[in-house]
């Protein structure tokens, strides 16, 4: 049980490091280009906004997949294949993305609160992209499931924190 939950939180941490990389990143790079262009949706709202560049994307996915590749060093046996950690990456993205676009439609700003859906949307989305690509991973029961969210909620809450205590991010969630 404790094993599987062991397991479970190195196999999501490539998601961890691919949901938190982009807030370093594009400060590092010092340029942000928005995914959406400044395009609008049908709403007349922006269809993603200023959150979500093409900058953060590609730091996003390519340090998630890079640490998972490290990870798969230490523990072989640990992902289905080298290209888990990058399935896991681009979901914890496109998961990321998908909240974006969901609280713009509903009428919350760049950097409003969503709770919830800004806490556990990039999971459950990388956690499906893998489930969809090379099935359900072997640590993976209810119990584990449900402790592995509450977890990555309170890991969520207490990095963006600090994120903001360190003055990379604007908003204290
Ligand atoms: N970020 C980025 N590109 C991404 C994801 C994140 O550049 N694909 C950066 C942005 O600087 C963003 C910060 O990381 O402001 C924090 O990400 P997040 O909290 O997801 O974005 P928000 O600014 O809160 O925007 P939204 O309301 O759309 O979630
Ligand atoms: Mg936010």
């Amino acid at each position: 049980m404790l094993e599987n939950l062991l397991q479970a939180l190195i196999f999501i941490f490539p998601a961890y490091v691919a949901n938190g990389a982009p807030v370093v990143g594009v400060k590092l790079i010092g340029r942000a280009t928005p995914i959406d262009r400044g395009a609008k949706a049908w709403d007349g709202r922006r269809v993603l906004g200023d959150g979500k560049t093409i900058e953060g994307l590609i730091v996003g996915i390519s340090s998630g997949a890079a640490v998972g590749l490290l990870i798969l060093l230490r523990l072989p046996q640990l992902y289905r294949g080298v290209f888990e950690p990058l399935t896991l990456s681009a979901g914890t993205i496109l998961g990321d993305i998908f909240g974006s676009f969901v609280k713009r439609r509903l009428g919350l700003k760049r950097g409003q609160p969503a709770p919830g859906l800004d806490q556990l949307g990039f999971v459950c989305f990388a956690l499906a992209l893998s489930i969809a690509v090379y099935g359900i991973p072997a640590w993976l029961d209810a119990a584990t499931l449900i402790s592995l969210l509450l977890i990555t909620a309170f890991l969520h809450v207490g990095t963006n924190y600090l994120a903001y205590l360190l003055g990379l991010k604007r908003e204290p969630y």
